[in-house]
């Protein structure tokens, strides 16, 4: 069934001019780009944003990073959006992620690891608000 989901293309990978590689690989998997998004997000904007990981012991480091360069959110649908989604980006270590995966492709460590994507449908439709209004979604 059709669904959305949001990734975010992280400040390493437009940093090192991979941000159109990876929307178009995820064009190549099927996802249809629904809205994008370059942004900086503030400190509070990326602590707001990980607020689940806030007692992990990278969350410090984790909004650092996530504040270090612009970002690219997207809003993609797709059938099985969420879960593809996973399966495109590979582990969240690249150093685990299958070949031919995004992370495998362009991330450089468990933090820096280029994308995110949405863990759950529920998830999905928190993170899709955080960065687009739900008019901007509308038969996109
Ligand atoms: P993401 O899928 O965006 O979700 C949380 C992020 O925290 C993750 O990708 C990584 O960027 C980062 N992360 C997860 N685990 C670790 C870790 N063990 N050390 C440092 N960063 C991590």
């Amino acid at each position: 069934m059709s669904e959305q989901t949001l990734t975010i293309i992280k400040p390493d990978a437009v940093a090192a001019g991979n941000a159109g590689k990876i929307l178009a690989h995820l064009e190549g998997e099927g996802f249809r780009i629904l809205g994008l998004k370059r942004l900086h997000l503030s400190r509070d904007q990326a602590r707001a944003f990980y607020e689940v990981h806030r007692e992990r012991p990278f969350y410090d480091s984790l909004v650092e990073f996530m504040t270090s360069g612009p970002v690219m959110a997207a809003a993609l649908e797709r059938d099985d959006a969420v879960a593809g989604l996973r399966r495109v980006m590979g582990a969240t270590n690249p150093e685990e992620a299958d070949e031919g995966t995004i992370r495998a492709l362009y991330a450089s460590s468990i933090e820096k690891n280029s994308i995110h994507g949405s863990l759950s449908p529920e998830n999905a439709a928190l993170e899709l608000a955080f960065f687009f209004s739900r008019a901007e979604l509308i038969g996109a």
